[in-house]
């Protein structure tokens, strides 16, 4: 069995956190998306992994390499334009060769890796297996309907009226019997060859198309509370471990990382927390469930619930909680009146009024 991974993407649907930066590298407790999925896959027993990018993806190519950091072979794929995700797995047609197939996309999150999942659709081989889960707003994702018995009826990319709330995850198990369905797609209303249509075309010719429910997911639809959310399970398992060095004024409670060549001076910190290497904090309260990334400076400040991210620098405010902090963003005190903001685009600030 092998593994495709999608990184390639058109960037259309940026937020703040991937103007600057691919989407598949927004960090979830101080490790990249994309990270996680090639852990997942990995850890799923799968070491052939064919990794789908843009021409321009240097930053991708740079994070990830050749795989072996994850005990992975990564072989690159090179789509020319972001035509769609069936249309990946026409560029992939000779990697993949006869082989089963989990295709992965490189900006989902699951909660719990897909070892068993992968597990049970080598055992059983249905032609196709799906995961789906509930979410709020289902027009933003391919949307499966089912049947009394739970078997998927329709399949519908972004439906304007989704006929259930129930999203297709970002992770698929194949059959090489995708490829026919794939050859036999033709462009969808927004230029683009449909995995969803594959798996639709799929389930009209009787083949065997399973589903399986999960809770625990997330991708970045630019949405902080998710992604803070998200944050806040994955610290929940964080083992403490210190490397960089605190001093004896400083306090540390629960599982707290202080990553290599970090420095905490007289701070409170409090787990679950990840101090990100190289930064410095000082005269700071930090945590719990909160994420800095490295090189970032805080001082004089108290920061809970939050994502910073690297190169930012906090100074000399009042308490802050639920914030994410883009890299290299400032925040500091503002004489008594006006406030003065430089904003990127996308930014969210409240102040009291
Ligand atoms: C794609 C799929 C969609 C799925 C989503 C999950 O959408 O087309 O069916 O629900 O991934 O991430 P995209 O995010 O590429 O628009």
């Amino acid at each position: 069995m092998k593994a495709l991974v999608l990184a390639g993407g058109s960037g259309t649907r940026l937020r703040p956190l991937t103007h600057s930066s691919a989407k598949q590298l927004v960090p979830v407790a101080n490790k990249p998306v994309l990270f996680y999925g090639l852990e997942a896959i990995a850890e799923a027993g799968i070491t052939e992994v064919g990794l789908i990018v843009n021409p321009r993806a240097r930053e991708i190519r740079e994070a990830v390499g050749d795989g072996s950091r994850f005990g992975v072979e990564v072989t690159y794929l090179v789509q020319e334009a972001p035509l769609g995700l069936a249309h990946a797995v026409l560029v992939a047609r000779d990697y993949l060769g006869e082989d089963d197939f989990v295709m992965y996309l490189g900006d989902n999150f699951v909660v719990g890796g897909i070892r068993d999942l992968v597990t049970a659709f080598r055992a059983e081989r249905p032609d196709a297996s799906l995961l789906l889960t509930e979410v709020p707003d289902p027009t933003a994702f391919g949307v499966a309907e089912l049947d009394a018995e739970g078997r998927v009826v329709t399949l519908e990319e972004k439906p304007a009226r989704p006929r259930s709330d129930l999203a297709l995850v970002g992770v698929y198990l194949f059959t090489p019997a995708v490829h026919e369905a794939v050859a036999a797609l033709k462009p969808s209303a927004r230029g683009e060859l449909e995995i969803t249509d594959a798996l639709q075309w799929l389930v009209d010719r009787g083949r065997t198309v399973r589903s399986t429910r999960i809770t625990g997911y997330w991708k970045d639809t630019g949405d902080a509370e998710a992604m803070l959310e998200v944050n806040r399970q994955v610290l929940e398992s964080l083992r403490p471990r210190v490397e960089g060095s605190v001093d004896a004024a400083s306090e540390l409670r629960g599982p707290v990382v202080v990553e290599d060549g970090a420095t905490v001076v007289r701070s409170r910190l409090e787990g679950p927390l990840i101090v990100g290497a190289g930064t410095a904090v000082r005269d700071s309260r930090l945590g719990p469930y909160t994420s800095i990334g490295p090189d970032c400076v805080l001082a004089d400040t108290s920061l809970a619930y939050s994502i910073v991210l690297n190169g930012a620098r906090i100074e000399g405010t009042g308490p802050l909680e639920g914030c994410l902090i883009g890299r290299h963003a400032t925040v500091a005190p503002a004489a008594p009146a006006p406030h003065r903001l430089i904003l990127g685009d996308h930014s969210e600030v409240r102040i009291r009024s």
